[in-house]
Order: C-alpha cells, then structure tokens, then sequence
C-alpha cells in the first residue's frame, strides 16, 4: 500500500497520524528564509521540523544552505528523516532529536519555527486539529510558552545579523537578531497577535 502524502510547495511528503500536517500556509515561512539568505550559503535550523517540511522546501529553495531540524517527537524526527531521503536532500538536511535548539551546535544564520502556539483551553475551537497530535498543536497557558523561549534561545544562537522567522496563530513574525525586543514585546501581548 502507498503511504498518505501531502503537498507542501513542490514537495510530495510522507505523513503519519502521530505528526503534524504541514499547511501551505508555513510555504511562507519558507519565503521569508529565502529572501533573507538570497544566494548565500548560510546555516538554517528548523524548529519543531514536524514532518520535515519547512526545512526540505527551505534546502530546495536555498541551494546553498545547510538545514538541520529538530523535533522532540521521536516519530517526527523518523518521519522527517524518511522524506528528506525521499527528497534527496538527506546530505543537506540534519535531523536531530531534541528540545528547541538543543540537538544544534554552533550559530545560526536563520532559525525557523511553526511550533505549537495554540492554548490547549481552546482546543475545542479548532475541530479542524481533531486529527493532529495534541502535543503538536496546543500548549499549557497561553499556549506561546515555548515561542517566548525559543526567541530567548535565538538571543545566544543567532548570528549577529541573523534572521528569526516564526509563525504565530497562522501569521508570519520576523526580526533580526538586533530587532528581537520587537518580538518579545508582541508575545507578552498576546492579544495583539491576531486569532
Ligand atoms: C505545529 S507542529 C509544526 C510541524 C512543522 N513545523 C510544520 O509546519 O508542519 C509543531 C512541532 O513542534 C514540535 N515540538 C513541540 N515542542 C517542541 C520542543 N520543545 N522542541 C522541538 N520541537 C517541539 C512538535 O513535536 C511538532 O512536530
């Protein structure tokens, strides 16, 4: 039998019902990676790889870029390994099992992430996430917990004119390594970050 697959970009990946699907919607995530990086080599991490979707179409759409990926999911870091060989872009795409940006040593020229941001007392809004796994989707409190300490986490680990891209609540939030104050200030007003 044929394993389930989903679309992202160009891309044709293997899906699990123990890890997110990606969404079109993080295609933009990729953009904003690319237009940052141009032509350049540069190192781009992915946290939160899920499927390995925004690191495999971030290394097809930066030739020049090393991309790892880190998940806390064991069956997300299996499955994204299965694609990127798929892709043929296992010798560019290292994956690894971790928190954050613990698996990653050294600096980043970019860190990407669609983490889960959603808080789990809302779960019951989002009958279109029934499908997903919990944990990739909701989070405790206001759900931006782990956002806020992965923009801490990118403070140590950004080179100096890195770049953060981050998707919130289906929204696209970037900054620079000198502009990062601009994204702790819009997560400790989560209000301000649209539904
Ligand atoms: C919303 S899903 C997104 C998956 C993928 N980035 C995508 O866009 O399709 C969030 C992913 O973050 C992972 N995750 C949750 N907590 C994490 C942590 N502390 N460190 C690394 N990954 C984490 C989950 O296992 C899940 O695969």
């Amino acid at each position: 039998m044929q394993p389930a697959t989903a679309k992202f970009g160009s891309l044709e990946l293997v899906t699990s019902p123990s890890v997110m699907t990606p969404r079109e919607t993080s295609t933009g995530l990729v953009a904003c990676v690319a237009d940052h990086l141009e032509d350049r080599p540069g190192v781009v991490v992915d946290v939160g790889t899920g499927s390995g979707a925004i690191a495999l179409a971030v290394a097809q759409a930066a030739p020049h870029a090393a991309v790892w990926a880190t998940d806390v999911s064991s069956a997300a870091v299996e499955l994204a390994r299965l694609n990127a060989r798929r892709a043929g872009l296992e010798d560019r795409v290292t994956v690894r099992h971790g928190n954050l940006l613990d698996p990653f040593p050294g600096a980043a020229d970019v860190i990407v992430a669609n983490l889960p941001y959603l808080p789990i007392t809302e779960r019951r809004r989002y009958p279109e996430l029934d499908r997903e796994p919990v944990n990739a989707v909701f989070a405790d409190g206001d759900g931006l917990g782990l956002v806020r300490r992965l923009v801490a986490a990118a403070r140590r680990r950004l080179a100096p004119d890195g770049l953060l891209a981050l998707q919130v609540r289906g929204r696209i939030h970037s900054a620079r390594r000198p502009e990062l104050q601009a994204l702790e200030h819009l997560l400790a007003y989560p209000a301000a970050i649209a539904a």
